[in-house]
């Protein structure tokens, strides 16, 4: 029997452009959905690159405005793979053109753009999803059913680090192609909004809502080169950031984020610990899981690390044969999988309401480093 379409609109043909046509191409292999996933439109402004790209990935047509994209009667999901100073223009004009939304993160530059996107999404009653992907790492997936079975108990510590070490030289340019994320204009804040938005979606999924914070930030360099004026320009963006918080169930985060970590390039680390027991997580490892169960005989007991390879893992009965690992594109996959799932049943998450969360966190974090005072993050 055919299935049902859903005929995808992508913006952007960059770095998550790729991940996100790869997990539509291959969640329909791996996954049985009620849909079927296909690439109808590229949208990006070179119209060469754009077409080069659609003949790579296998989309059926190019669009190099993205208006003329959401315009279009023959697509239902609008995905949006570009820098965020887009995002809230392009998902309003999707909701009220009646499109399904996703959105890669963090959803707004702040929590005020994320809140019009919400109340956009909803008031269309659209579905919606933010591509938080690392929920989807099988172990960290693991790890939440863990928690929400109380194999850890009371939860007293959770704390996560995302350290990279690539804009250290100071001759680096900001903005433009790939340096975007150094142009506060676009980016709406530095390693905050980049990679602390990922451990705080998964510290909320995981431990529920931060109430308060408390932040440090530093721009190191404090003045860059402009690609697309030619002028030096002051930073904007924070290079790196520390940040305290409470969650609400009463334990105690600390999170580190930097760009200027050397020998780092994408080390993002987890660990929560409760009475019973701690986890800990490392993107450089993440197919294995690290348990601490204090419940075992005192003579043995130990750190365990579980490869979370088995059959009876979370995702991984779709995969290769037990024992075989996967890697980070399948978190896309997943996540494209179980958006389509949750289009005829319960949603998937995290919707944009759930990331809003995420920015309110952000923003708080960026108040207390300027204010250096505790703020209220819900
Ligand atoms: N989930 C994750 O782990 C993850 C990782 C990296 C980036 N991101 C997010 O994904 C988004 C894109 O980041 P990236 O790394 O892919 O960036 P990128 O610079 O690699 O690609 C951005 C793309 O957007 C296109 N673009 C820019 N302006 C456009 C416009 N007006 N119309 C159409 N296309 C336009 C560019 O041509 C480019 O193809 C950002 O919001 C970023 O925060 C998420």
């Amino acid at each position: 029997m055919t299935k049902p379409k859903l005929r995808i609109g992508m913006v952007g043909y960059g770095f998550m452009g790729r991940t996100h046509s790869n997990a539509f191409l291959t969640a329909p292999r791996f996954f049985d959905l009620p849909r079927q996933p296909e690439l109808t439109a590229i949208c990006a402004r070179d119209r060469d690159r754009a077409e080069a790209f659609a003949q790579n990935w296998g989309y059926g047509s190019v669009e190099t405005d993205w208006k003329d994209l959401v315009a279009r009667d023959d697509i239902d999901l609008i995905d949006i793979a570009a820098p965020n100073n887009m995002h809230m223009e392009i998902a309003i004009a999707a909701a009220e053109a009646g499109k399904m939304v996703m959105c890669e993160k963090p959803l707004g530059r702040t929590a005020a753009e994320s809140q019009k996107m919400v109340d956009a999404v909803e008031k269309a009653g659209v579905a919606n999803m933010v591509w938080y992907n690392y929920r989807r790492i099988p172990a960290v997936t693991l790890a939440k059913q863990m928690i929400d079975n109380g194999d850890l108990g009371r939860i007293f510590h959770y704390r996560a680090k995302f350290l990279q070490d690539w804009t250290i030289s100071e001759d680096l340019p900001q903005g433009g192609e790939g340096l975007w994320r150094l142009d506060k204009s676009v980016a709406g804040s530095g390693v905050t909004g980049d990679l602390l938005a990922h451990c705080i979606d998964t510290a909320m999924w995981l431990n529920g809502g931060i109430d308060s914070v408390t932040a440090m930030t530093e721009t190191f360099v404090k003045e860059r080169e402009h690609a697309l004026t030619g002028k030096v320009e002051p930073v904007g963006i924070d290079d790196a950031c520390a940040f305290m918080g409470r969650f609400a169930n009463g334990s105690l985060a600390t999170f580190e984020s930097t760009r200027y970590a050397r020998g780092h390039k994408a080390l993002y680390t987890l660990e929560i610990n409760g009475e019973h027991g701690s986890l800990f997580w490392d993107l450089h490892d993440l197919h294995r899981l690290e348990y601490f169960d204090h419940r075992d005989d005192g003579r043995t007991r130990g750190w365990r690390s579980v490869h979370v390879t088995d059959g009876d893992h979370p995702y991984m009965d779709k995969w290769w044969v037990p024992g075989l690992s996967i890697g980070y594109d399948e978190s896309f996959t997943h996540q494209a999988a179980d958006f389509i799932m949750g289009l005829d049943g319960m949603p998937a998450a995290p919707t944009f309401a759930d990331a809003l969360k995420t920015d309110r966190v952000t923003d708080a974090v960026l108040r207390s480093a300027d204010s250096g005072r505790w703020e209220a993050a819900s």
